[in-house]
């Protein structure tokens, strides 16, 4: 089959279409023939590192969380899906390639409405705001939440989901052009952090729960306008990891701060977040509350292409490559 590989760690060049045996299966997945993966900012910093990985070796690095696809074949012990099933599923990696192996539990079927191919922008957006904002962050309907970097894949998806959930959302961005889109989107309260100061114009508004990915000075601002026993939930800190803050505010209003990475969760715990997945939120795709945003699809071939434009940071929503 063809994959792409990350040759080295580098720039979007590394990434190269090459020949590769095609996935063996273990008795609980399935093998799906991959229709479109989805491009995220995670498989850009295995890329320009690839030492982030974990596992492997350079040369057999297939980057790729997410895909959308058909069953072709299944292992001995899969009893819940068959051959010819449509699937969207959340991988480890892999996931830019013609086949990719999965857990039979991590594959989903695709929500009514949404097409095979967009439905692979849909896992990891999905699994990270469910686990982070609604499993370990405990949003209830009627509760504020605001997420950083509301253009993002994660945030595009994460505010409908909220909002379809009976929350009030607020959300920042760094172009008038992306600010523009999140009113259109009707996702809650939107401010340009280029030309307003979040922890200004939000000190009154008492945010239930915070969803960041920019950490660096953002977090003492973050702390400073969630409400009484509110929760900040990190995912990333693209400006910084090492941060300052002042531990009084935590304890002043009973504060809980938490975060994950999604990736390195067992396979039990990915499976739980699959099962409330699709009773909590796949009924709010089938009823058309929620969508993927789709911002630009690539060949596989062009993959270096797609990171460029992911770096670039113009997208607005998700970016996939086809098959
Ligand atoms: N922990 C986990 O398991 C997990 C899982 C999935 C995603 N994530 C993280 O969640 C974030 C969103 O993921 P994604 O794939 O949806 O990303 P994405 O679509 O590339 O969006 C990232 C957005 O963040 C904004 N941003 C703010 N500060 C930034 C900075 N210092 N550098 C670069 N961008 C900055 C940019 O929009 P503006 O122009 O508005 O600034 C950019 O468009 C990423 O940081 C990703 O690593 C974490």
């Amino acid at each position: 089959m063809k994959a792409i590989h990350i040759t080295k760690s580098g720039g979007p060049d590394v990434l190269q279409l090459q020949e590769t045996p095609k996935p063996t299966l273990e008795k609980n997945q399935v093998l799906i023939k991959v229709k479109a993966a989805g491009v995220n900012r995670s498989d850009v910093i295995t890329r320009k590192n690839t030492a982030t990985y974990g596992k492997g070796s350079p040369q057999t690095l297939i980057p790729g969380l997410e895909v959308s696809g058909v069953i072709e074949e299944i292992g001995a012990e899969v009893n819940d899906k068959k051959v010819g099933d449509q699937v969207c599923a959340l991988i480890s990696d892999g996931g830019y390639a013609e086949y990719v192996a999965v857990d039979s539990s991590h594959c989903l079927p695709i929500p009514e409405g949404i097409s095979l191919e967009d439905a692979a922008a849909i896992p990891e957006t999905v699994f990270t705001v469910w686990f982070d904002v609604f499993m370990l962050g405990k949003l209830q309907p009627g509760e504020k939440l605001l997420i950083h970097g509301g253009t993002s894949g994660i945030g595009t998806m994460g505010l409908q989901m909220a909002k379809a959930w009976g929350c009030e959302t607020y959300t920042t961005a760094g172009t008038q052009e992306k600010t523009n889109f999140l009113k259109k989107m009707k996702v809650g309260t939107v401010l340009n952090y280029k030309k307003e100061a979040f922890e200004e114009v939000w000190k009154d508004e008492k945010i239930d729960v915070i969803l960041d990915m920019v950490g660096g000075d953002y977090t003492q601002k973050n702390l400073d306008i969630l409400n009484k026993k509110g929760r900040l939930v990190y995912i990333n800190g693209m400006k910084s990891t090492d941060v300052s803050i002042n531990l009084r505010t935590i304890m002043a209003k009973n504060l809980t701060l938490t975060g994950s990475f999604l990736k390195p969760q067992i396979a039990e715990v990915k499976t739980q977040i699959a099962q409330q997945v699709e009773k909590n939120i796949w009924p709010m795709f089938n009823s058309k509350a929620i969508h993927p945003i789709i911002y630009k699809k690539f060949p596989l071939a062009e993959a270096a292409e797609a990171h460029r434009l992911m770096e670039s940071s113009e997208h607005i929503g998700k970016i996939l490559l086809t098959m």
